[in-house]
């Protein structure tokens, strides 16, 4: 199992969304984050605005797939995403050790 932290503009929360329900992804978190990426002190264009800021606001959607699942996840979710400008974001990959559905008792691959 791997673990995605998806790092998004706000405003591509919904496309993602669905493209990964889509894929069969049956279970996601997301949170509201501030940010910086390599253009800190730099402007950024945010909702059409120009914006010369340290930190922008951005989605972090964290998602457990099947490691099978990985490559087109990760193609989808890019596909998606890209404005192709500065700042659509960073999606960071981890491996699981191991899941359970706590009502069952289901672990590994089964759990998700
Ligand atoms: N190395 C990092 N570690 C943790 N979070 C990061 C890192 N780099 C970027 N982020 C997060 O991702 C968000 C978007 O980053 P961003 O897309 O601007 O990356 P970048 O490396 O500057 O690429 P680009 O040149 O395309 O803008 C940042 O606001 C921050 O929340
Ligand atoms: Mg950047």
């Amino acid at each position: 199992m791997k673990k995605l932290e998806i790092i998004i503009r706000p405003g591509m929360f919904e496309k993602v969304k669905n493209v990964l329900t889509d894929l069969g992804v049956h279970g996601l978190n997301f949170v509201e984050i501030q940010g910086f990426g390599r253009q800190r002190g730099h402007t950024e264009v945010y909702r059409g605005a120009t914006m010369q800021v340290d930190c922008l606001p951005k989605l972090k959607v964290e998602i457990v797939v099947h490691d099978a699942a990985l490559d087109k996840v990760l193609e989808a979710v890019v596909t998606t995403a890209r404005t192709g400008q500065v700042g659509d974001g960073k999606i960071f990959i981890s491996d699981v050790l191991d899941a359970v559905r706590i009502r069952t008792g289901e672990h590994g691959e089964e759990a998700l």
